[in-house]
């Protein structure tokens, strides 16, 4: 039979057998919280340098009217095009009843800069790079962007016309930040 004194000894090593598990639980749930949370917050908080990839800034001031120019965002190409008062007219004239996809150039494009169209150079189709956007280019039946891969037509405001592609290109979000810097992204 053990001596009161190996018994209370017993006892406390139990005890700090148990706390030191406790402890040890607690400090691992602490560090898997920890592990858990951190991602997280990187996600909601992006580096600097991950914010410069998925924005472009853009100096349009060299786009002359009627020009289109091609860069790109997130690695998809993108195309920025400086409509002249002609297109913008034929775009207007479009009853939105005839349209795949309906949408005015004016919710394409921002307040008071109807002349920029600005849409992912990716068709909605299977994702073919349309022509239109580099001097002397195709740029279809509609005077927009032509798909050669199987014959989508897009307009002047970049909409579907004609052709198998189910969408209009895609406007990406963009603000100008001045009246001659766009930042894509
Ligand atoms: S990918 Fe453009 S028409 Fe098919």
């Amino acid at each position: 039979m053990a001596s009161e004194t190996e018994h209370t000894a017993g006892i406390e090593d139990g005890v700090r057998r148990r706390d030191f598990i406790n402890i040890a639980a607690v400090s691992f749930a602490g560090v898997g919280a920890t592990a858990v949370v951190l991602p997280l917050l990187n996600q909601m908080n992006p580096s600097a340098d991950v914010l410069a990839l998925s924005t472009t800034e853009l100096d349009i001031s060299a786009i002359q009217p009627g020009q289109a120019i091609k860069t790109s965002w997130r690695k998809q190409p993108v195309f920025v095009r400086n409509l002249v008062a002609k297109e913008i007219a034929e775009a207007k004239a479009v009853p939105l009843g005839d349209l795949r996809d309906p949408e005015t150039i004016d919710q394409r494009t921002k307040p008071g800069k109807e002349n920029w169209l600005i849409t992912l150079g990716v068709c909605t189709h299977l994702g073919c790079v349309p022509l239109g956007a580099a001097e002397g280019e195709n740029r279809g039946d509609f005077g927009g962007y032509f798909c050669p891969c199987h014959g989508s037509h897009y307009d002047t405001a970049a909409r579907i016309r004609k052709g198998p592609a189910p969408k209009n290109l895609v406007v990406p979000p963009y603000e100008f930040t001045s009246d001659t810097v766009v930042t894509i992204g």
